[in-house]
């Protein structure tokens, strides 16, 4: 069995500014220290990525960004590159993330164009995949997985898994309070882990870290740790809150 570091990720969405973000990341980074066996990372929106980046110098927060746009560079106004980004200090991109589907059109050709261009450039990329409820009610989950994960890994050239993260976000968990059952996360993230497995064999993909994400808080993270195929979070609002999100580091590490 691999042992695959967790990681705890922050996505913070449209939430603080520049000037709060660096000051969550100094808390933070003094209220953890230097945790052994975990990586955290906290996603600012864009304007906020500089000063986290400086906040985080010399402590084990690392930056990531919530989206990218996979040209280097053009007439693209309103987008930002991956080298861009990777010039900043940032080393993690969100991409495919359901709110992005949803809210703002992204398909799953443009996601793997992304998760391409993020990796391309040296960055780690964190793949969001997961059903709607309808999806779920209608017995589509399993199509569903499959499908996000194949596209969103088709334009991926040969190892570039290694800089892959995939997070299994269940679209009717997201900011409503309801978890899916530690059961329904795993079963969920061991099949993304034998979809992985056909598309870039078995070994490449018990490296791969496979996240939750979907209303993870303190009190439900541990089970949904215990679980085999979860090797952390991506966690929206409880990340916005150092004590919380620091007790998810804890959890992590435990
Ligand atoms: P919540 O933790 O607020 O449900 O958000 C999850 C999420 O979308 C993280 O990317």
């Amino acid at each position: 069995m691999t042992a695959r570091i967790p990681v705890v990720a922050g996505n913070w969405k449209m939430y603080k500014t520049p000037s709060e973000g660096a000051a969550f990341v100094s808390a933070l980074a003094s209220r953890i220290g230097i945790p052994v066996g975990v990586e955290v990372l906290v996603a600012p929106p864009f304007t906020g990525l500089a000063a986290a980046v400086t906040a985080a110098e010399g402590s084990s927060v690392e930056v990531a960004a919530q989206n990218i746009f996979w040209e280097e560079q053009g007439a693209f106004t309103g987008e930002i590159a991956p080298g861009m980004l990777a010039d900043l200090g940032v080393g993690w991109a969100i991409i495919g993330h359901s709110e992005r589907r949803q809210l703002f059109g992204e398909t799953d050709q443009a996601v793997a164009r992304k998760v391409r261009a993020t990796i391309d450039h040296g960055l780690r990329a964190i793949l969001c995949v997961g059903e709607s409820e309808q999806e779920r009610d209608a017995d589509l989950t399993e199509e569903r997985l499959t499908s996000q994960v194949a596209k969103g890994l088709g334009e991926l050239s040969a190892g570039g898994c290694s800089e892959l993260v995939v997070a299994y976000e269940p679209v009717w968990a997201i900011g409503t309070g309801r978890t899916a059952t530690p059961q329904m996360a795993q079963e969920a993230c061991a099949l993304i882990r034998r979809r992985l497995a056909e598309i870039v064999g078995a070994e490449e993909a018990e490296y791969v870290r496979i996240l939750y994400g979907g209303s993870v808080k303190p009190d439900n993270f541990a089970e949904l740790m215990a679980q085999p195929d979860i090797d952390g979070g991506l966690v929206g609002g409880a990340s916005l809150d150092v004590e919380s999100f620091a007790r998810l580091v804890e959890i992590a590490v435990a």
